[in-house]
C-alpha cells in the first residue's frame, strides 16, 4: 500500500514561495541577498485600512462569518466591479476567498472532468499550471511571446480550442511578464471565444493587477465585452492593489448565482469563512476615498521604478527586455547571457532527470544568487510545459530603486563572471 495517492505529486508549486529557502541559505552562509523575487508590493498597507482592521478587532468582529463572504463586502464588491466592467453585479455572484489564489485551484474543480482541457497562459501564474493533472485535466499552454510584449491573437486561442475545451485562464496585467492585452485584442479573443465555445466554457479573468497600469491606460475586463458576462469568472483581489498580501482577501465574480453558490459551498467544506474583521477593512479599501490617492502614488512609484530598471537591462549585454504595461515586474531575455556563460551548451549535456530540474535560465538564477547574491525567478517557474528553449528571468521591482540598482549591477556581473561560472557549474553548490 501506499503511503500518497497518486495525485499527490501530481500537483507543482509555486517557486516563488520555494526560493526562500536557497536566499535565507545563502544569507546565512555568505551575506546579504538582493531579492529581485518578490511577488507583493513593497508598501504598507495604507493607514485607512489597517485602522479599520484594527477598530474591527475592537469590536469583536471576530467569529465565524458568511461563508461566502460578508455581505457588506460583497455589496461593495459588485458596487466596484460594475462600475468599473461597465456591469451590472449582484452581491449573490460575488465570493470571497482567502486571497485571489483559491479560485484558480478551485474552479478547475469545480467544472472540469478528467480529461477536459485548459487553456492557460505561459509563461503564466505557475498555480493554472499546477493543478491540471491534479484533477485529471489536460494542460494547453498558450504560449506568449515576446514579439508582442507577451500578449497574444485570437488567431493563436483559436487553434488551441477544441470540442476538450473547458476552461480558459486570462490574466492582463500579467505575472510573470507585465503584459496587458490591448482592448482591440480582447475583442477579437471575445469573439473567438463565442464563435468556437459552448456556453459552458467558463473564461477566467485573473484581474488581480487590475489597479497597476502604467503609462495611464486603463484596465479593461474581457467580461464587459457583448456576450462575455455570462461566460465570466471575473477574480480580483486586495493583496496587490493595496499592498496586502498578508491579508488574504480574494473575490471572484461568477457568471450565475448559482455557480457563486457551488464555491460558497467549497468554502464552508475548505475553510468556513474568510476573516470577518479583514473583510471589514477590504469593504474600506473600496470605500474610501483615501484609496485612490495611496494606490496611484504606489503605482507612479512602480512606474518610476519600471522606467529606469527597463533602461538599464537594455544597456547590459546579452539581454533584451520589453516594457511591461502593468504589474510590477520585468520578464528580460536573457538568451545571450546564457550563451555568453555556455550554459545552453552544458544544458545539452545534462541527464534528462537532470535537465527536467532546471533550465539554462535556472543554472543562471542558482549562480546569481549562490555566487553574486542576488536572486531572480527563471522561466520554468511560470509553466513548463513548452519552456524549452525560452531562456527568460523575471525582476520584481517591488523594492526601493537603490536596492533594484545593486541587483541589476550583481546581475551585470554574474554575466560577465566566465570563471566564476565554470566553478559554480563544478560544484553546483545549489544542489548541495
Ligand atoms: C496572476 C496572479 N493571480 C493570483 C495571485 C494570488 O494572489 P493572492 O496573494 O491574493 O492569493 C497572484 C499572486 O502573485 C498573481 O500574480
Amino acid at each position: 500500500m501506499n503511503l500518497y495517492a497518486d495525485r499527490t505529486f501530481r500537483i507543482d508549486t509555486e517557486n516563488a514561495f520555494k526560493i526562500g529557502t536557497h536566499v535565507a541559505g545563502v544569507e546565512q552562509k555568505f551575506g546579504d541577498v538582493v531579492k529581485l523575487t518578490l511577488g507583493e508590493p513593497d508598501f504598507p498597507v495604507p493607514i485607512h485600512i489597517k485602522d479599520e482592521i484594527k477598530r474591527q478587532l475592537d469590536l469583536d468582529n471576530t467569529h465565524y462569518c458568511d461563508p461566502k463572504g460578508v455581505l457588506s463586502l460583497r455589496q461593495a464588491i459588485a458596487h466596484q466591479v460594475s462600475a468599473t466592467r461597465g456591469l451590472d453585479v449582484n452581491p449573490e455572484r460575488v465570493v470571497v476567498f482567502p486571497g485571489g489564489k483559491p479560485p484558480i485551484g478551485f474552479v478547475q474543480q469545480v467544472y472540469c472532468n478528467p480529461g477536459n482541457e485548459v487553456i492557460y497562459p505561459s509563461p503564466g501564474f505557475p498555480i493554472y499550471e499546477s493543478f491540471i493533472s491534479y484533477v485529471d485535466g489536460v494542460p494547453v499552454p498558450l504560449h506568449l511571446d515576446e514579439s508582442s510584449n507577451f500578449t497574444f491573437s485570437s488567431d493563436q486561442l483559436s487553434q488551441l480550442i477544441s470540442p476538450s475545451t473547458k476552461l480558459i485562464y486570462l490574466n492582463s496585467p500579467s505575472n510573470p511578464t507585465g503584459g496587458v492585452v490591448s482592448p482591440e485584442q480582447l475583442e477579437a479573443i471575445a469573439a473567438t471565444i463565442l464563435d468556437q465555445c459552448p456556453a459552458e466554457v467558463r473564461v477566467y479573468s485573473d484581474e488581480i493587477y487590475e489597479n497597476i497600469m502604467f503609462d495611464n491606460n486603463k484596465h479593461h475586463s474581457i467580461a464587459s465585452l457583448p456576450g462575455m458576462e455570462s461566460r465570466t469568472i471575473i477574480a480580483s483581489g486586495f493583496s496587490k492593489t493595496y499592498s496586502w498580501t498578508g491579508g488574504r482577501i480574494g473575490y471572484a465574480v461568477f457568471p450565475t448565482e448559482s455557480e457563486a453558490d457551488v464555491f460558497k459551498n467549497l468554502n464552508i467544506n475548505y475553510f468556513s469563512c474568510v476573516t470577518p474583521y479583514n473583510q471589514e477593512a477590504a469593504r474600506l479599501a473600496l470605500e474610501s476615498p483615501l484609496s485612490v490617492p495611496a494606490v496611484s502614488k504606489m503605482v507612479s512609484t512602480f512606474q518610476e521604478r519600471r522606467d529606469v530598471i527597463w533602461e538599464r537591462l537594455n544597456r547590459m549585454d546579452g539581454i533584451t527586455c520589453q516594457k511591461p504595461l502593468g504589474a510590477f515586474y520585468l520578464f528580460p531575455n536573457i538568451s545571450g547571457i546564457c550563451e555568453n556563460l555556455g550554459l545552453i551548451d552544458y544544458y545539452q549535456g545534462m541527464s534528462a532527470a537532470d535537465k527536467e530540474l532546471t533550465s539554462p535560465a535556472g543554472l543562471f538564477q542558482m549562480f546569481a544568487l549562490y555566487c553574486h547574491r542576488v536572486a531572480v525567478m527563471d522561466r520554468k517557474s511560470f509553466g513548463r510545459l513548452g519552456s524549452e528553449g525560452q531562456h527568460y528571468i523575471r525582476l520584481s521591482i517591488a523594492s526601493d530603486l537603490a536596492v533594484l540598482e545593486d541587483g541589476i549591477a550583481r546581475l551585470n556581473d554574474a554575466a560577465q563572471d566566465n570563471e566564476g561560472i565554470n566553478h559554480f557549474l563544478d560544484t553546483r553548490p545549489d544542489l548541495q
